[in-house]
């Protein structure tokens, strides 16, 4: 067994019904995938009803669970009633929401419009509580529980230069979630929140990483553990977070980056460019022992080496 196996247990979905926003391409897709695995019945929704359709009819195909696909701008309150009234009719009831849409683009936050800064909070802030405030009025008159995953970002709670729209409605989503946890948790509705590092996606790398920026900023070289996400990870988390093995689990937002964002906000963490030669002149230097030449000269390698 390694990281990119299914973690749950055959069936520990079964009888959930699961909408996730944005679940026809890139994580919202392996997440709705896994969900259907673990035996959830799935409503996925978004703009472009020809991807979604084809998604569905895979996830179909791989898991022989129903995959109903919807089309939705989650930036429209109406669309976003539809998709929760289709779903109702499809499986009998919703149990669980993951939002994971989203828009973002890099850029200068002064060369953008008004409308840019707009359309990337509408989407991932409006987006995201439309479909909260809408499912969880549902679940509160009809007195049903639920359970609600919002996908963030490590930057959410450090801010980011570039991404100011998209880190702005983060943010937004994950007062959210906290607060939600603690009002709606007498309901039976959980609040939760993840917060991937870099995982590949064709939305997002293309979007936020186009041309050769990929090739200048590769992202693993700032993950400690060396790499980026797989897919499987957070699906696996996610699927977790859904099931009620984490009942105990409210107002959490769990990192899942491999260390990232806490190699950028720790004060000496470029220490790691310091090769051995140097730390070992500079013990050498400390203890007094070993001659000055030898000293002098693992001092220069070192230094060479972190040119
Ligand atoms: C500056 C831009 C822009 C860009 C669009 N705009 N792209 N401004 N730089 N690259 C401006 C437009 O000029 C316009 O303003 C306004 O934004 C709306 O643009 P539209 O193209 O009309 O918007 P729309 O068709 O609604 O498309 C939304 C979108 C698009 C966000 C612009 O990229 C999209 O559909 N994205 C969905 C998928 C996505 O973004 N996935 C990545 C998520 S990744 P004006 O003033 O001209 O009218 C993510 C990862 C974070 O969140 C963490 C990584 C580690
Ligand atoms: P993606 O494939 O581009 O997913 C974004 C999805 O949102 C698309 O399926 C898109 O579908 C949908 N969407 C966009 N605007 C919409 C709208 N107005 N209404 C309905 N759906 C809309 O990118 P991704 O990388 O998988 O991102 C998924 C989530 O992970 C996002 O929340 C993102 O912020 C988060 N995330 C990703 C990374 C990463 O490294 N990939 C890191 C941190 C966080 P349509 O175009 O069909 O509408």
């Amino acid at each position: 067994m390694t990281h990119t196996n299914g973690m749950l247990k055959e069936g520990a979905l079964s009888g959930k019904t699961i909408i996730v926003t944005g679940g026809g391409t890139g994580l919202g897709k392996s997440m709705a995938a896994y969900f259907a695995e673990l035996g959830a019945g799935i409503t996925i929704c978004s703009r472009k009803m020809d991807v979604l359709e084809k998604t569905a009819q895979e996830i179909e195909a791989q898991t022989n669970q129903k995959v109903l696909p919807v089309a939705c701008d989650v930036r429209e309150y109406e669309q976003v009633e539809n998709v929760i009234e289709q779903t109702k009719a499809a499986f009998g009831g919703v149990s669980a929401l993951l939002n994971n849409a989203a828009g973002n683009f890099i850029s200068p936050t002064e060369r953008l419009s008004h409308r840019a800064f707009d359309t990337v909070i509408d989407i991932v802030l409006r987006g995201s509580y439309n479909f909260t405030l809408a499912l969880g009025k549902d679940w509160i008159q009809n007195k049903l529980g639920g359970n609600i995953l919002n996908i963030v970002t490590t930057y959410a709670w450090t801010g980011s230069g570039y991404v100011v729209p998209s880190a702005a409605s983060k943010a937004g989503v994950l007062a959210m979630t906290r607060s939600l946890a603690v009002e709606w948790a007498k309901y039976g509705i959980r609040s939760n929140a993840i917060a991937p590092g870099p995982f590949p996606t064709e939305g997002a790398w293309s979007r936020l990483l186009p041309g050769d920026m990929k090739k200048k900023f590769d992202p693993s070289q700032k993950v400690p553990v060396g790499r980026v996400g797989e897919h499987q990870e957070l699906a696996n988390l996610a699927a977790y977070l859904m099931s009620d093995f984490s009942a105990y689990i409210n107002g959490e937002v769990i990192t899942i980056d491999g260390g990232e964002w806490l190699k950028g906000a720790g004060e000496f963490n470029q220490l790691d460019a310091v090769p051995d030669e140097l730390w070992d002149a500079m013990e050498m230097g400390r203890k007094k022992s070993g001659s000055k030449l030898k000293m002098m000269w693992l001092y220069l390698k070192g230094m060479r080496k972190m040119k």
